[in-house]
Formats: C-alpha cells, structure tokens, sequence
C-alpha cells in the first residue's frame, strides 16, 4: 500500500515507518520536525535497508499537503503528528489547538479533495478522563482534563462526525495506552526534546546520569504499593497494532475508536526496580507529592483490538525495559550524529 505517514519521524510514527517497509509498503513521511530528527531517516534505512521518502511540511500548510498528495497518492493515512506534553498544552493552548486541531482539520480537508478515506488516528487513553474504572473500554463515556487531551478528544469527536457525513470514509482511533521501550537494534527510540515528562524516559536517563533522581508522583495511592498503575506497551507492538488498524480500514465503514493497551498494570516502583535490575544501576528516587491531574491506575481492557484488528500485544515488561536501556545506553544523547 501507498501510505503517507503524518509525524513520521517520531517517537511511535518511526517505528511503525520500520514495520511497514520491512512488510514491503511504500511510505513517505510528513513531519515539521518540531519534535524529532532528521537523522531517524538514516537509522530507519539502516534497519530496513530502504530510505523512506520524508517532505519537511506542517500539516497545518494547505498548499504543501496538496503537493505531496498530488506526487504520492496515498491510499491511506496514519496520523501521528501533534503536540503532546500535558503540561505544556496548559502554557499554551493555542498553540495546541492550533496544531493539533486545525492542522488535523486542514489534512482531512486535503485527503477529501484527492478522495483518500482511509484513516488510522494516534488518540490516546487520556480521552478516557479521570472518572472511569480500568480496564477501560470504548463503550465508556470520554472526557478531557487538559488543551492536550481536548484535542485528542476533538479530533476524535471531528472524526466520527466526518464519518456519519459520508460513508466512504473509513477511520480507526486507535487509543494508546503508555507507550515504552525502542527498537530491538537500539537505532531508533524516544529522544525527548526537554526534560522528560513521561515515566520511563525520565527514569532511562537518570540511569545513565543525565538526570541526578527520579520524583516519584505519591506513593499513597490506592495501588499495591501506593504508587500510580500504568499499561505500559512495547512501541513496536504498538507499530504492529497500525499495521492491522491499517490492514482491517478495507472491511470497515465508519470510524471506530479501539484501545491498543496489554491490559495489565505496572506501579512506579515497579518500573523503578526492574530498571534498576536491567540496567545494572540503582535508580536514585525520592517520593514527592502527587502530580496534579494523575489518578491512581490506568489500565485498558484489549478485548476489542484482538476482535476487530485480530492484535494483542506479544511483548513483556522485561522485554520493554531492555529495549529501552539499549537505545538509552548507545545513544546517550539520543539522536547525535
Ligand atoms: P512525537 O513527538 O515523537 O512525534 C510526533 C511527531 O509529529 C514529531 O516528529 C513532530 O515533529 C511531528 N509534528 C508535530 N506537529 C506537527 C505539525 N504541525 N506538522 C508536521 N509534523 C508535526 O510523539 P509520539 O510519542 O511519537 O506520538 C505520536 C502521536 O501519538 C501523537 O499524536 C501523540 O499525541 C499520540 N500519543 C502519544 C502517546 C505517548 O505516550 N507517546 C500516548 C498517546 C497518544
Ligand atoms: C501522561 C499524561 C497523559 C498522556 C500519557 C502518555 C499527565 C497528567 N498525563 O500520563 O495525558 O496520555 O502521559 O503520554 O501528564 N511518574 C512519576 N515521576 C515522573 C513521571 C511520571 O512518578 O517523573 C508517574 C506518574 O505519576 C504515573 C506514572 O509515573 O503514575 C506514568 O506517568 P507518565 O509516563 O507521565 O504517563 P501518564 O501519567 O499515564
């Protein structure tokens, strides 16, 4: 299949980019790299032997989406780009919008002009709020807590609305848990631009001495052992889960929103001794108070993906944490040449 895959050159988009040329589609990535770099391509080509084609774009720019579209004509679209710190959607929110709403408005726009219907979008658990119970399933109601989450939420509510307007559209939200570990050959993984927000990029690089201890956010929640529950998911797992969303938009009509977690849940301490394990070094670590907006434990029922994408994730947590201490310990500062 012809794919164009937008934020390519991302965390989760360049591992699904590795996924679908091994399996021999054709790709060309859009990406602003406003979050990645360019030296993903090089890696990228040298795990599959194939340099994927790549146009530095925003996909807020009209005029250069109808460019790619008209030289590439994509069958289909996977949807990765946008911003994606909480935190820093609270600062500026506009910003978010802007990015993420709009810029998803204007790439649909484009894909309807040159009839492309066929959509995977990156949503994320976070649509699920902070009033359900896990396991979390697509049947619960949504909410939003932060600009970050509102617009996962928006894009979806835009998408289903899209979808009811004209039945030729085909789209499958595909809700991510937590999102973890590298590629097995330790040439492509998560390279945050700041400070990490997220648990274990925080955590990898405490372990190799970038950062001096990890804040641990509370540790008397209702969990085992106080700390904060995640579904924490290999990302190539995660890439493999596109490659079905992908492989099932030909017998689907209408938008779908499917969960890609494990289903199982894994406490802060957790993570913590078992990358203290892996590494070989004893991640230093002081309990401090609850982040604002965290809740106790998140964790998805994955029943829909294995019915409808015939996906489950095959990766354990041992495998999660070694995949991303290798990435972490050759590539120190992440993507350098
Ligand atoms: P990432 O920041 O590594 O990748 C996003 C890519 O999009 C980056 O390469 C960035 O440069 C690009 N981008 C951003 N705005 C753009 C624009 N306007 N035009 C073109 N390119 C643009 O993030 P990721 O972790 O790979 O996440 C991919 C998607 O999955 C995002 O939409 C994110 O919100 C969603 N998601 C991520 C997680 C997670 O924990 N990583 C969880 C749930 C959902
Ligand atoms: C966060 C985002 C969520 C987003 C998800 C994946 C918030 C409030 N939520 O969720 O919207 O979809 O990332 O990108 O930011 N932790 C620490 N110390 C740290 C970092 C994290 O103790 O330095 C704890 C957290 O309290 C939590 C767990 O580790 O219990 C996982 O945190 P994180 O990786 O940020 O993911 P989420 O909280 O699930």
């Amino acid at each position: 299949m012809k794919l164009l895959i937008t934020g390519g050159t991302g965390y989760i988009g360049s591992h699904t980019v590795v996924e679908l040329l091994s399996l021999g589609h054709d790709v060309v990535i859009v990406d602003n790299l406003v979050n990645s770099s360019e030296l993903v391509l090089s890696r990228i080509e040298k795990i599959t032997g194939k340099m994927p084609q790549f146009v530095k774009a925003d996909i807020c720019d009209r005029d250069a989406l109808n460019d790619i579209f008209s030289t590439y004509k994509p069958e289909a679209v996977v949807h990765f780009a946008g911003l994606k710190a909480v935190g820093e959607s609270n600062d500026i929110p506009l910003s978010y919008y802007h990015n993420n709403v709009t810029g998803s408005v204007v790439l649909f726009e484009v894909m309807a002009a040159h009839n492309v219907k066929n959509l995977v979008f990156s949503s994320s658990a976070t649509v699920y709020g902070e009033n359900n119970v896990s396991p979390l399933d697509e049947t619960m109601a949504t909410s939003a807590t932060n600009p970050y989450g509102r617009t996962k939420l928006m894009i979806e509510e835009i998408l289903f609305d899209l979808a009811k307007s004209d039945s030729d559209w085909s789209i499958i939200n595909l809700r991510y848990f937590n999102p973890i570990g590298a590629h097995q050959s330790g040439l492509i993984g998560e390279d945050p631009n700041d400070i990490p927000n997220n648990l274990l990029p925080y955590v990898s690089q405490v372990a190799i001495g970038r950062l001096a201890q990890l804040q641990v956010f509370g540790d008397d929640y209702n969990t085992p052992d106080g700390t904060g529950v995640r579904d924490y998911i290999h990302v190539v797992d995660l890439a493999l889960g596109h490659i079905k969303a992908l492989e099932t938009l030909a017998t689907l009509s209408g938008c779908q929103a499917i969960n890609l977690g494990t289903g199982n849940g894994t406490s802060v301490l957790q993570i913590v001794d078992g990358f203290s394990h892996i590494s070989g070094t004893k991640v230093p670590f002081k309990i401090v108070p609850r982040r604002a907006g965290d809740i106790a434990t998140v964790y998805a029922n994955a029943a829909l993906a294995k019915d409808v994408l015939g996906w489950q994730a095959e990766r354990n947590l041992t495998e999660m944490l070694e995949d991303t201490w290798r990435w972490q310990s050759t590539n120190p500062q992440g993507y350098t040449e």
